[in-house]
């Protein structure tokens, strides 16, 4: 027989096509995991689970007694209760690597399109508002090259934003992480800052952090009234790093020039959200790695560390070890 697994929300076609060749695959798509009757039905029998953001929390791993392996289709790995997971031997997967590139490109545009002011005189353009030949400086925006980037997060995507930043815009690099980087700081020339100073210093904080009790609610009040007024931020993080009402309060206060925000505190984002009426706020629907090639390289990599823990053997993308040790 089968073994049964779990689809949730994002797994390209021709890999779930893959999978259902051998597995018996139910796929659920924004479904309420609580109360679900079909999706609580199929993991009381599930080996395995697949997908973007599922919830994975206590209530959810008593009803999936067979669980072996859960594999996320994200680098973020904030949804899963490892604590909970590594008790009962469940190993948990990312995909890290294979998106990189492709959130540093969206998080680069973000921040090009927030500074120059893209979203906002595209529209102007086609609402038909462009009807003298030259603009005036109330539709002018803010150059990017030479200026000062503070990178919060120094990891593998914050380094490939710096790569871009150095390399194409000739900006000044500063970071804040846990620890320091020597090779950002060789290649980039990037200058390692406490968190106060990188504030104080940049003209684009840029947010890539993953989501813990640690950086949750990072980027509050305090440290938007550090920015330089003129400064821009950017979170490409995910929306709880930062109080997206101080934000809000930041935007309103002129504490801040601009936001560009790929991730929010709810997605999707509530309509009557205030930030959506902000002219100097760009948003984006949380499409950092939504390329098709990468979501594609995306689900692959996490059919291959499912098929890994199905099979009682380490997946290569295993962010709770001490679960495999327990089963070895
Ligand atoms: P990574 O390589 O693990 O890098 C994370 C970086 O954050 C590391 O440099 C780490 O510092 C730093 N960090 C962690 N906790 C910190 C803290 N308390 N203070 C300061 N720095 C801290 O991860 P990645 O592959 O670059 O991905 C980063 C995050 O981006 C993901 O977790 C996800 O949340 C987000 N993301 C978003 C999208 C999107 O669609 N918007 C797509 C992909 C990823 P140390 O190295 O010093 O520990
Ligand atoms: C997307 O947000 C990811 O973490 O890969």
């Amino acid at each position: 027989m089968k073994k049964k697994i779990i689809a949730y929300n994002r797994v390209e076609k021709p890999v779930l096509d893959d999978l259902k060749k051998k597995y018996d695959v139910r796929f659920f798509k924004n479904i309420d995991t609580k109360n679900d009757p079909e999706f609580l039905e199929h993991l009381s029998e599930s080996e395995g689970i697949i997908g973007l953001e599922l919830p994975v929390d206590a209530e959810l791993l008593d009803n999936g007694p067979n669980l072996k392996v859960i594999s996320n289709v994200s680098v973020g790995y904030n949804n899963l209760d490892l604590d909970e997971m590594t008790k009962r031997q469940i190993m948990g997967t990312n995909t890290p690597g294979v998106l990189t590139d492709t959130v540093a490109d969206t998080v680069f545009g973000i921040l090009a399109a927030t500074a120059r002011r893209i979203p906002e005189l595209d529209q102007f353009v086609k609402n038909g508002e462009w009807q003298t030949e030259a603009v005036g400086s109330e539709h002018y925006g803010i150059n990017i090259h030479h200026k000062p980037l503070g990178i919060i997060g120094m990891g593998r995507i914050g380094k490939a934003i710096a790569q871009r930043g150095h390399f194409g815009f000739d900006m000044d690099i500063l970071y804040h992480s846990r620890t320091r980087k020597p090779d950002a700081e060789q290649t980039f020339n990037a200058a390692y800052r406490t968190l106060d100073q990188l504030l104080e210093e940049s003209d684009f904080v840029c947010m890539i952090t993953p989501l813990t009790p640690e950086t949750e609610g990072m980027i509050g009040k305090r440290e938007f009234q550090k920015m330089k007024k003129s400064a821009i931020f950017i979170n490409g993080s995910r929306g709880k790093t930062i109080v997206e009402q101080d934000l809000i309060e930041a935007l309103k206060n002129g504490d801040i020039t601009a936001a560009g925000l790929d991730v929010f505190e709810n997605e999707p984002i509530e309509p009557d959200n205030p930030l959506l009426n902000m002219k100097n706020v760009v948003t984006t629907p949380h499409i950092g790695s939504s390329t098709h090639e990468t979501e594609l390289a995306m689900s692959e990599l996490a059919a291959e560390n499912l098929e890994a823990g199905l099979n009682g053997k380490r997946p290569p993308n295993l962010v709770n070890p001490a679960a495999f040790e327990k089963i070895e």
